[in-house]
């Protein structure tokens, strides 16, 4: 049982990390901070534990063996490096920050203090891409060949805290990135686990194609993207990442094998074989919970999801969003 503080009281902490934290026996939730503490009352008024009237008073309270970070994405690396310097574990939310060099200060910063970072890719949790993984690594209908992923929703002002086009999400400075940043990291991710390798290059197109911010101007940073990847073996598929899919949204992942082809959208997972049959795969796994990779990756003493695997995806966004600027391929 470790114990955990989670800062950053907002839509992820409601929907995900208070209940989960609550409803696990690996975790004791010690309370919440927010930067208005009033929030932080609410929250441990519904989800258990205390309300923090400061950051420095977490990390000052000695009880507290791990932070989760659910801040807006511009403060991820300052909570990180602060709460890994007082000893504490911390498992932050995705992106892992704004740019690599900000990743690499709060890796830095694991390394020196021997504390374990933790990246919140939860789609690796998804029961069906655990599933997935399996057909993978065994081989079930041969070599990997191409993929195609995608992540698409109507935007973050349907989701976060502020519904309003002043959201956080919307500003530069305070998300760094848009949809690919967002989204794309996920599926960035994700592919590159379940193939078990890393992206070696980029070629994208990336757009401010419909969000507008408060003052009604086409937003600072992309509203969607398209991206080529490559693998290190040499696997290509494409990436799509985007906040203006507003009929239709979701999260789909297509690999296609030797033998057939693999689709999920991380609940269910169908594959279609190269004679024509199709079958579904019988999804025996329960769903994990960051809040319990966090325990027991705390347990053995290695980050099962790493800041390295949310520094990857941060470059390999990074590296679309240059690619289309540039219009060229990039190496990640
Ligand atoms: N893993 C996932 O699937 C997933 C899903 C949604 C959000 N997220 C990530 O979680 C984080 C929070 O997203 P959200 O949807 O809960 O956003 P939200 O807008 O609902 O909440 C944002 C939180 O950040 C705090 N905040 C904003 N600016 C701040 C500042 N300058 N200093 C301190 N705190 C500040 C707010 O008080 C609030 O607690 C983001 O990094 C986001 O990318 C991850």
């Amino acid at each position: 049982m470790i114990n955990v503080v989670i800062l950053g009281c907002g839509s992820i902490t409601d929907w995900r990390h208070g209940p989960e934290c609550r409803d696990s026996d690996k975790v004791n939730l010690v309370g919440f901070w927010n930067r208005t503490y009033e929030t932080a009352k609410k929250f441990a008024e519904k989800f258990g534990g205390r309300a923090y009237e400061s950051y420095d008073e977490v990390l000052a309270d000695k009880g507290v063996d791990a932070i989760i970070v659910t801040t807006n994405n511009a403060t991820h690396m300052d909570m990180t490096v602060r709460a890994l310097e007082s000893g504490k574990h911390v498992l932050c939310e995705k992106p892992l920050a704004v740019t690599a060099e900000e990743a690499e200060k709060m890796i830095e910063a694991s390394r020196k203090t021997g504390k374990l970072l933790l990246t919140a890719f939860n789609q690796r949790l998804d029961p069906a891409h655990v599933a997935l993984k399996r057909v993978i690594d065994e081989k079930t209908l041969g070599r990997v060949l191409s993929f195609e992923t995608s992540f698409v929703t109507a935007g973050p002002e349907g989701w976060s805290a502020n519904k309003t086009p002043a959201t956080w999400f919307f500003n530069k400075d305070s998300a760094g990135m848009g949809a690919v940043g967002d989204l794309g990291v996920h599926k960035a991710d994700l592919m590159s686990y379940l193939l078990g390798e890393r992206f070696r290059s980029v070629y994208a197109a990336v757009r401010t194609l419909d969000k507008k911010g408060p003052d009604g101007d086409p937003i600072q940073i992309e509203d969607n993207g398209y991206a080529i990847l490559e693998s290190e073996s040499g696997i290509t598929g494409s990436l799509h990442a985007s906040w203006v899919c507003y009929g239709r949204g979701g999260s789909q992942t297509v690999i296609h094998f030797e033998s057939g082809t693999a689709v999920t959208d991380g609940a269910k997972l169908t594959l279609y074989h190269r004679d024509g049959k199709v079958t579904e795969v019988e999804i025996t796994d329960k769903a994990r919970v960051l809040c319990d990779v966090l325990a027991e990756s705390v347990e053995k003493g290695v980050p099962e999801i790493s800041g390295e695997d949310g520094l990857w995806a941060l470059k390999t966004a990074v590296a679309a969003i240059k690619s289309s600027a540039t219009s060229s391929k990039i190496d990640i």
